[in-house]
């Protein structure tokens, strides 16, 4: 395939574009009877179980797939964003989160220069750091241990910790080594978020980290100095040093705000905001919450007890990805998958459901990692697109879901379905004289889900259970909706990892299919660069009374009315924070 050419105009994707209208003739009722075939969708690695038998496909899709995948040279693709080649071309960068996990020994170059070195400087700076902080000393402006952390980001700065912290948050050993500290998120810009934060804490108790990759991003910088007001009001402009902490890859900045840059840590622009939750933008607070230990992978003999962690779960997919055969490996059979329910099928969007309320923040920061990736109007080649690229990922903890959308997919619209379930709860509950305990309760409905709607449930088997002829119609389910299920041992630090290098290369493989630039994010720009209008704006009807001019007729309207009801907004207000 010419570099030029778009993956739709080729031959594997005419015959996928055929073939799916055979595949439409039958019903996932018949593809289940055929044990050979789900058995061929079954695929094991490190403990963990994908079983994509309820996809709407035959082994002979999966071929059409592979030629696919082929043709669009997936293969190449993942080897130059390991190799750091500059594949995000449109902000002409290497993509190579995966160093930021690779072990210290190895190679992994940007520009020629080994980068794996860099990475674990600051692995090392962190450890140090996060150790001063939790033993107590590194301390506060009055001499007092800092317990409470937060952590101001917003996006990739934010989500990815945040997806890590919840599920760590009841990990038996991860609770255990974050007894008696705080770790809090502070994203949006909405002073309430400011409110939420800062309740029950005292500045002199609390470590601010600024997490901004660019340090210009505008809700951090303003929630970054509000916290800095709130900070130096208590303690003193002088306790900012102390208190405040950067991480970010524009050090320039982090000075000019006030931070010591010996007390910044750095990341590189060759990872993504939303790919950086391994760097220090998540290591830096779970290691000041948990102990450097549960989040790095580094194996030496005094911290052979936390052998399996996060960086290394995280690193063993990376190889897993880079290695083995497509029929067998996980993040590759997800995208392509995800492409055939897309773009063949014309299913919008895609439901991640973990069994699980430790990845309660799982489908959030899928979401950002796939669709601020894969929402795409053109090719890398800047080329419009004739299809859609990209999905709709939600996602809610089941059993939370099933009493929410799940009506809409079992009779509505047919939304594909990751069901992600755990072997081993973190905090199993047994209660005497119950049927099952309390987490097989959960897993009851993790096996049940899927079946349901593929099998769904026909006319003539509602009439058998003599259900009223009126309410038949009500009570048929259509079945022939596709799922996966991906089965995972247990929920520790390593698995966590593994989880999140799985649906980030499930990404790639996507966009490398798609052919587009799954690793800028130009879309986000517009919205921002209107917003700084309507911020002159505000400013200067505030301070000087201007009427909001240069908008159109319904911005103008809308503008002037929250004007005039908030007239009693001061022009030149004192430091005013929240009280909570
Ligand atoms: O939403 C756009 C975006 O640039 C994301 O890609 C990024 O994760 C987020 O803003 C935050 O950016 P920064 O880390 O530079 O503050």
């Amino acid at each position: 395939m010419a570099s030029s050419t778009l993956i739709c105009e080729t031959q594997p994707w005419k015959d996928l574009k055929s073939h799916v209208e055979d595949i439409k003739k039958t019903h996932l009722r018949e593809l289940l009877s055929d044990t050979d075939r789900c058995k061929s969708m079954m695929v094991d690695f490190d403990g963990i179980t994908l079983d994509y038998s309820r996809q709407r496909a035959t082994p002979g899709t999966m071929d059409k797939l592979y030629n696919l995948a082929e043709t669009a040279h997936l293969k190449e693709k993942i080897n130059r964003m390991f190799n750091g080649e500059r594949i995000n071309s449109t902000e002409n960068r290497s993509v190579l989160h995966v160093a930021l996990r690779a072990p210290r020994d190895a190679v992994m170059q940007s520009d020629g220069k080994n980068v794996v070195p860099d990475v674990w400087n600051v692995l090392d700076k962190i450890k140090d750091f996060s150790e001063r902080v939790r033993n107590g000393s590194w301390v506060g402006a009055t001499g007092k241990a800092l317990t409470d952390v937060i952590s101001v980001g917003i996006g990739g700065s934010f989500l990815g910790p945040l997806f890590v912290h919840t599920a760590l948050q009841t990990d038996p050993e991860a609770s255990k080594c974050a007894t008696g500290r705080q770790l809090r998120f502070l994203a949006n810009v909405d002073p309430i978020d400011v409110a939420r934060n800062i309740a029950g804490l005292k500045p002199e108790t609390t470590l601010v980290l600024v997490v901004s990759k660019t340090f210009t991003t505008a809700e951090t910088m303003l929630n970054a100095r509000t916290l800095r007001a709130w900070i130096s009001k208590e303690l003193g402009p002088s306790a900012v040093a102390k208190h405040m902490v950067a991480i970010s890859t524009n050090l320039t900045l982090v000075e000019k705000f006030g931070i010591d840059p010996n007390n910044a840590f750095a990341f590189w622009d060759w990872v993504g905001g939303r790919y950086s939750v391994c760097s220090a933008v998540g290591v830096l607070p779970l290691s000041i919450q948990y102990g450097f230990t549960v989040v790095e992978k580094y194996v030496d003999k005094k911290f052979l007890f936390f052998y399996s962690r996060f960086l290394k779960g995280a690193s063993s997919i990376d190889q897993h990805f880079y290695s083995t055969p497509f029929e067998k490996n996980l993040p590759v059979l997800l995208g392509i998958l995800s492409v055939w329910n897309v773009s063949f099928f014309g299913y919008p969007a895609s439901a991640i459901l973990p069994y699980s309320q430790a990845l309660e923040k799982f489908a959030p920061h899928i979401q950002q990692v796939s669709m601020e990736s894969n929402g795409k109007g053109v090719s890398i080649d800047g080329k419009p697109l004739p299809f859609e690229t990209g999905e709709i990922d939600f996602g809610e903890p089941g059993t939370n879901g099933q009493h929410s959308f799940y009506q809409l997919i079992h009779q509505g619209r047919v939304v594909p379905c990751d069901f992600i379930g755990i072997v081993k709860s973190q905090q199993p509950v047994y209660l005497e004289g119950e049927v099952v305990n309390n987490h097989d309760e959960l897993m009851s409905n993790f096996f049940a889900q899927p079946d349901a709607l593929a099998y769904g449930k026909t006319p003539e088997e509602l009439l058998k259970e003599n259900v009223l002829q009126h309410l038949v119609p009500h009570k048929t389910f259509s079945g022939n909706r596709p799922s996966l299920s991906l089965l995972l041992p247990s929920l520790d630090a390593y698995k966590i990892g593994q989880l999140l290098a799985i649906y980030e290369h499930r990404v790639a493989v996507q966009g490398f299919i798609w052919g587009i630039n799954s690793f800028d994010q130009w879309g986000v720009e517009l919205g921002k660069s209107l917003a700084t209008q309507v911020r002159k704006q505000l400013h200067a009807s505030r301070v000087k009374g201007e009427s909001a001019e240069g908008f159109n007729f319904s911005t103008t309207t809308m503008l002037t009315k929250y004007l005039k009801e908030s007239f009693d907004v001061p022009a030149n207000p004192p430091t005013i924070l929240p009280r909570i």
